[in-house]
C-alpha cells in the first residue's frame, strides 16, 4: 500500500490520526505526573518523550496545543516548573491509558485512573508509586513548533529513581525494567531486548 501527500490528507481524521501516530515505530510510555499552585494533581500519558542530550540531562515531549478540556499538565508546569516522568509497566498499563481521558482540572486522574501518588524531598510535583523507573524534572523552556501550533517542552533530570533490577551490567535493560512500547494512540507493547553491539567504529566494522 502507498499513500501519497494527497492520500493523507484526504483521510478522514481517525484514520489520518490512526495511521500518522504510528508511523515512527515504537515511542515510550511515560506518565507524567505534576501539580498545580492551588495542589490539584495532575496526570497524563506521553508518548512523545525524547533524549535531547546527556550535558545537561535535558529530555523533551511534545504538548498539543491547549484546549479548554486538555492541557493541565502544561499549565501544571507553567506554574511551578516541576514535573515526573514515570514509565509504564504491564500492571497498570490500563489505567495509565485512561489517563488520557478529558477529566477537568479539578480532577485528578490518580484518584480516577486508580493510580498512587508518591513525594519525594526537593521535587515537587507526584511521581508514580507503581512505577519502578522514574524522573523528577525541573522546566527549562518551551520551543513552539509553528507548523502545527504544538509545543516542546524541554525539561533537565533532577532525580532518577531506577529499581536495581533495570541496571545490567552497567547498562539500563528496558526489558528488564519491564518497560512499556507504545504504537499509534492505543496499542501497548511489551520490550525484549535482542541484541547488544560495541560502540561502532569504521575500523572495527565486521565483516557482513
Ligand atoms: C497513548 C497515548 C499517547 C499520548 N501522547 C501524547 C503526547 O505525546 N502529547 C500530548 O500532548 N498528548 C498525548 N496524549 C493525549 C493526552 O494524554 C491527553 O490529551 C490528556 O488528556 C492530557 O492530559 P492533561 O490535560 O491533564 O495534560 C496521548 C494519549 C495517548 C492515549
Amino acid at each position: 500500500m502507498i499513500y501519497t501527500k494527497k492520500d493523507i490528507e484526504h483521510l478522514d481524521r481517525i484514520s489520518r490520526l490512526k495511521i500518522i501516530n504510528a508511523v515512527t515505530g515504537i515511542k515510550p510510555a511515560n506518565l507524567i505526573g505534576s501539580i498545580s499552585d492551588s495542589k490539584i494533581s495532575n496526570l497524563a500519558i506521553f508518548s512523545s518523550v525524547v533524549h535531547l542530550g546527556s550535558n545537561p540531562a535535558l529530555l523533551g515531549f511534545i504538548s498539543r496545543p491547549q484546549t479548554p478540556e486538555v492541557g493541565h499538565t502544561l499549565r501544571n508546569i507553567q506554574e511551578n516548573g516541576s514535573y515526573t516522568i514515570n514509565h509504564i509497566h504491564p500492571s497498570f498499563v490500563e489505567n495509565a491509558h485512561y489517563t488520557s481521558a478529558k477529566f477537568s482540572q479539578e480532577e485528578s486522574e490518580f484518584e480516577h485512573c486508580g493510580l498512587t501518588q508518591e513525594y519525594h524531598k526537593d521535587i515537587l510535583a507526584p511521581f508514580v508509586k507503581q512505577s519502578t523507573f522514574k524522573m523528577g524534572m525541573q522546566f527549562i523552556e518551551a520551543l513552539e513548533i509553528k507548523h502545527n501550533g504544538t509545543l516542546m517542552v524541554i525539561g533537565e533530570i533532577q532525580k532518577l529513581i531506577i529499581d536495581d533490577s533495570a541496571m545490567v551490567d552497567d547498562d539500563i535493560d528496558l526489558q528488564a525494567s519491564n518497560s512499556v512500547g507504545i504504537s499509534g494512540l492505543n496499542s501497548y507493547y511489551a520490550l525484549k531486548k535482542i541484541a547488544q553491539f560495541p560502540y561502532a567504529r569504521v575500523e572495527e566494522l565486521p565483516k557482513f
